[in-house]
C-alpha cells in the first residue's frame, strides 16, 4: 500500500469517539499521533490540553510578507453504532474498489490528513511554502467544540491569519469541485418528562394518571405544522430569504431529488412546502428529533405507565438566525406546552451560529481557481446543511473568513454505518492543498 494511504489507515485505527468517556485515552492517543505527524514533517507543534480533549497546533516558520492560512480539521469521530450494520469493523480500515471504509474516513480524518500531506509534500520539495501555514486540529468537533472558542481567544495572536481553510464537507458529485459558501447553525435541547414516582401497572392505574410518553409525544408533535414548517412562534423571524441566483443555480446541480432518494433510502422526500430538497437542506431551518426513549423496550409486552420519557432534539439554523435566541424560543415553547400531570425538565446543549460568506471574494476566487486546476472541471457553488460551529467563531474571534472545500461525496455515510472516502478524493485533496496555497499566496 502506498505510504500516504497507510498513514491514513493508521490515523483511522484510533477509536477517537469524543462523546464516549470510554474512549478518552484513544482520543488523546489519536491527538498525539497528529502531533507526531507534524513534528515528523519538520513543523513546530504543540499539544494544548483542555478540560476536554486536546487541541493540536502546528505552524510553519512565519515569514513576513507572506499571507497566513489557518487550516482547521478534527481528529475526533462520531460513535460507530449500530455496529452490526457495518460490513467490516469501523476502526479496522479497509479498501474496497478504491474506497476506504472506516469511521472517520470522510469526517474528518481523510480530509484533514490530505491537507497535512499536501503541506508535507510542498515542504519536501525543498521550495519555500507560498504562504505561512497554521494548523489547528481539534478533538471535540463532534461534541460542539466546547473548548475551541476559548483556545482561539487565548491564542488569538499566534492564530492571526488572512483566511481559514477547511475540508470537512462534501463535493456535490464525484469529480465536481465544490466551494461551500454557507453552513447551517445548530442548537441542542433534551426534554425529560416525568410522571408517576415509579413505573405503574397500566391496568390498575391507567386512566388516573398522565402517561409521560403520551405527554412527550404531544409536545413533540406540536413542534411542526402539518405542512412541515416549525410551529414555534418567532422561529422564522430572522431567516434570510433565499436569493434568486441561488434558487436558479441549485436547480441545475447534479444532486437531483432522484439521487437523494437513492442516497437516503427514504420512500419519499419530505419537508417544508414551497422549497426544493436542496433549498430545505441548505437554506431553511429545521427541527429534528434525534433520539427518544422511555417505557418498556424488551421482547413482548409489559403493561406499565412509565415513570419518565425523554427526547433529544437538535435544530438547524440559517442566516440570520442566532443560536442562543433559537434555544430560548424552543425552550419557552416546550415549557408552554406541557400537558397537565407531568413535569418537564429542559436541558440546553451546545450551539453554533450559521455561516455565510461571499464565494466571489479575492480568496473565494483563489479557491475556485485551485479547485478548477485540481479537478479540471467547473466549480459548483453550494451551501450545506451540516454545521461546523467553530467557523462563525473564526470570523468573530480571528476576523477571518473560511473557505470550505469539501472532499467527501454526498453518499460518504458520515455519522452512519460504512462511512467511506474514495482514495481518489484523498489524493485530489493532497494536490488541492498545494494548488490552493499557491493561489492564496498569489492573491494581490
Ligand atoms: N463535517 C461535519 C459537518 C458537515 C457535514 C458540514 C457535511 C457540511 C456537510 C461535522 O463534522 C459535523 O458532523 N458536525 C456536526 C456538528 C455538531 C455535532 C455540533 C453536525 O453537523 O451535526
Ligand atoms: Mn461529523
Amino acid at each position: 500500500m502506498d505510504a500516504q494511504l497507510s498513514q491514513l489507515f493508521d490515523f483511522l485505527r484510533f477509536p477517537s469517539v469524543s462523546t464516549d468517556p470510554v474512549c478518552r485515552d484513544d482520543v488523546s492517543a489519536c491527538g498525539e499521533w497528529v502531533y507526531r505527524k507534524f513534528v515528523s514533517m519538520g513543523l513546530p507543534a504543540a499539544v494544548h490540553g483542555t478540560p476536554g480533549h486536546p487541541v493540536i497546533f502546528a505552524r510553519s516558520e512565519p515569514r513576513a510578507g507572506r499571507r497566513t492560512v489557518l487550516i482547521y480539521g478534527h481528529y475526533d469521530v462520531q460513535p460507530a453504532d449500530p455496529l452490526d450494520l457495518w460490513t467490516s469493523p469501523p476502526f479496522e480500515p479497509r479498501l474496497a474498489d478504491g474506497i476506504i471504509i472506516a469511521r472517520g474516513a470522510a469526517d474528518n480524518k481523510g480530509q484533514i490528513l490530505a491537507h497535512i500531506l499536501g503541506v508535507e509534500t510542498a515542504l519536501a520539495s525543498g521550495r519555500e511554502l507560498p504562504v505561512n501555514v497554521v494548523f489547528v486540529v481539534e478533538g471535540e468537533e463532534e461534541i460542539g467544540s466546547p473548548n475551541l472558542g476559548g483556545f482561539l481567544r487565548a491564542h488569538a495572536e499566534e492564530l492571526r491569519c488572512d483566511v481559514v481553510v477547511i475540508s470537512d464537507s462534501t463535493m456535490i458529485g464525484p469529480g465536481v469541485p465544490t466551494l461551500t459558501y454557507g453552513l447551517r447553525g445548530i442548537g441542542c435541547i433534551e426534554v425529560r418528562v416525568t410522571g408517576p414516582g415509579v413505573d405503574l401497572h397500566s391496568g390498575i392505574y391507567g386512566g388516573a394518571v398522565m402517561n409521560p410518553i403520551t405527554a412527550l409525544a404531544r409536545m413533540l408533535a406540536a413542534l411542526h405544522e402539518a405542512g412541515g414548517r416549525v410551529a414555534i412562534p418567532g422561529f422564522y423571524d430572522a431567516v434570510a430569504p433565499l436569493r434568486d441566483w441561488e434558487r436558479t443555480a441549485w436547480a441545475d446541480l447534479p444532486l437531483t431529488e432522484a439521487r437523494l432518494l437513492e442516497i437516503t433510502g427514504s420512500p419519499s422526500l419530505s419537508g417544508e412546502a414551497g422549497f426544493s430538497a436542496l433549498e430545505r437542506m441548505w437554506a431553511r431551518p429545521t427541527m429534528e428529533i434525534n433520539g427518544i426513549g422511555g417505557g418498556y423496550q424488551g421482547e413482548g409486552t409489559k403493561t406499565v405507565i412509565p415513570h419518565g420519557a425523554f427526547a433529544k432534539l437538535t435544530f438547524r439554523l440559517v442566516p440570520n438566525q442566532n443560536a442562543l435566541d433559537a434555544i430560548r424560543q424552543v425552550g419557552d415553547y416546550l415549557r408552554a406546552n406541557v400537558p397537565a400531570g407531568v413535569q418537564v425538565e429542559i436541558i440546553e446543549g451546545h450551539q453554533g451560529d450559521p455561516y455565510i460568506v461571499d464565494p466571489h471574494s479575492g480568496f473565494g476566487k483563489a479557491a475556485q481557481r485551485a479547485l478548477r486546476e485540481t479537478f479540471r472541471s467547473d466549480v459548483a457553488l453550494i451551501r450545506e446543511g451540516g454545521s461546523i460551529p467553530i467557523v462563525q467563531s473564526f470570523k468573530e474571534i480571528l476576523g477571518a473568513d473560511t473557505l470550505l472545500l469539501g472532499l467527501a461525496l454526498p453518499d460518504c455515510k458520515a455519522h452512519s454505518p460504512n462511512e467511506n472516502f474514495p482514495v481518489e478524493n484523498f489524493e485530489a485533496g493532497i494536490r488541492l492543498n498545494q494548488a490552493l496555497l499557491r493561489e492564496i499566496g498569489g492573491v494581490g
